[in-house]
């Protein structure tokens, strides 16, 4: 059986299709391209009403060009409109974020594939039986929690990942196993609500505790200055970064220096309105703790802009606010309306003209940033892993860099900037 997967959305998303992927090895279907596919598993988002398009589109097209093929839709998108992504062509099943971990292993007898030969004991979050390069990707992403509590007032992931369920730490720890084995060398870890990890496993869990779980693991595993593996924190919100996250950070060779801070925007009243609990000048304090600790530590944000309500002077504060913040990158999003939602029931919406305006002044914020931040490396000298085809590596402190000449893939190298 030739299967192919088509991932939409964050990085959740990527590690719940690499778990898809294994599985299907693990039950030998083989990886093909999507003309050539008897199945294609399509991960989808809904974050915004393009995520949903772009699934309906490219469902439509994978049916073009190839009119046999058996469509299996999984993700959020599937779970909020499930009969409306049944209506679409070739499309077999609809499987909510509830049966997804199980997705493989529930089908296999419909779509003609074997008993799992080896991992596949249904939990679904690793996907560490794939080799480096298989999904296109050199880091692995490992999913530790799903779900979320919080109640930004924008959002949709709340109902479709449900509440907050984490793995246990030696669930995680025995992942990480199959995937240094596998042959990965470094490793992001990852959860839709990461800062929540361990509130529902009881005493002693947390984020924190596990970031000294990895800590630990990888100093008893390995050297110093190239480590056997690195471990990357993905999106953290700002009120669970906490001190003792910075200061293992900054005193671990095995924890990267890099941070994803969502601040969402930069006005009180508009942080108050998307019911974010910080201010902008808690989060200032926040950053530049890290910033004062780790000069090198590259700490990326998201920006929506367009929320309903929000004025021009708003977007000045946001201006003046992200003006002093040592931030390496940002990722700005236009609002869009989520229905179900809290923002979605205000009435004074931007409109779109004005929301394309501001994003586009707010992304120019952001290259200058990031040229800033780049700037700031030339001269250093940081520890690279080699991806794509050996002619590009990333640091650990995350700048992708090209090559004066190419190495092997998958490979820790020091350069020079
Ligand atoms: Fe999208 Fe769901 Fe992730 S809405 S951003 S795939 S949690």
């Amino acid at each position: 059986m030739k299967y192919s997967i088509i991932t939409f959305g964050c990085r959740v998303n990527q590690a719940d299709s690499l778990a898809i992927e294994g599985e299907l090895r693990a039950r030998g279907a083989v990886a093909a391209t999507v003309e050539d596919a008897d199945l294609v598993v399509v991960n989808t988002c809904s974050v915004t009403a393009s995520a949903d398009q772009g699934a309906r589109q490219t469902i439509r097209r994978i049916v073009r060009n190839n009119p046999d093929v058996r469509v299996v839709v999984t993700g959020c998108y599937a779970t909020r409109r499930a009969a409306e992504v049944a209506n679409l062509p070739n499309v077999t099943h609809v499987v909510d974020n509830r049966g997804k971990d199980t997705l493989v292993r529930d089908l296999a007898g419909e779509i003609g594939l074997t008993t799992a030969q080896r991992f596949g004991d249904g939990d679904g979050a690793c996907g560490a039986a794939l080799e480096p390069g298989v999904a296109g990707r050199t880091a692995f992403t490992l999913r530790v929690q799903t779900g979320c509590e919080e109640q930004c007032s924008y959002c949709i992931i709340p109902t479709t990942r449900g509440h907050s369920r984490s793995r246990p730490m030696a669930q995680v720890l025995r992942d990480i196993d199959l995937a240094i084995d596998a042959g990965y060398k470094e490793i992001a870890i990852t959860g839709v609500h990461l800062g929540s990890y361990g509130r529902d496993l009881g005493e002693g869990s947390s984020l924190t505790a596990l970031v000294r779980a990895l800590a630990r693991y990888a100093d008893r595993k390995g050297p110093r200055r190239i480590p056997s593996v690195l471990f990357r924190i993905s999106s953290l919100e700002p009120m669970d970064c906490t001190p003792e996250i910075i200061d293992m950070v900054a005193a671990s060779d095995s924890l990267a220096p890099h941070f994803h801070l969502p601040l969402q925007h930069g006005s009180d009243r508009m942080l108050a309105a998307m019911r974010r609990p910080y201010t902008v000048s808690q989060y200032a304090t926040l950053v530049e703790r890290i910033h004062r600790r780790m000069p090198d530590a590259s700490i990326g944000s998201d920006i929506i802009v367009g929320f309903p309500g929000e004025r021009q002077d708003d977007v000045d504060d946001m201006r003046r606010a992200l003006a002093t913040l040592p931030l390496s990158h940002l990722h700005v999003f236009p609002y869009s309306d989520r229905p179900g939602t809290e923002a979605s029931r205000m009435t004074d919406k931007v409109d779109g003209v004005a929301i394309r305006e501001r994003g586009r002044e707010v992304r120019a914020i952001g290259e200058q940033m990031t040229r800033r931040f780049r700037e700031s490396q030339v001269g250093s000298t940081r520890r690279a892993l080699t991806v794509d085809d050996g002619w590009s590596a990333v640091t650990d402190n995350y700048v992708k860099v090209r090559l004066s000449q190419p190495h092997a893939r998958n490979q820790w190298i020091l350069v020079d900037l």
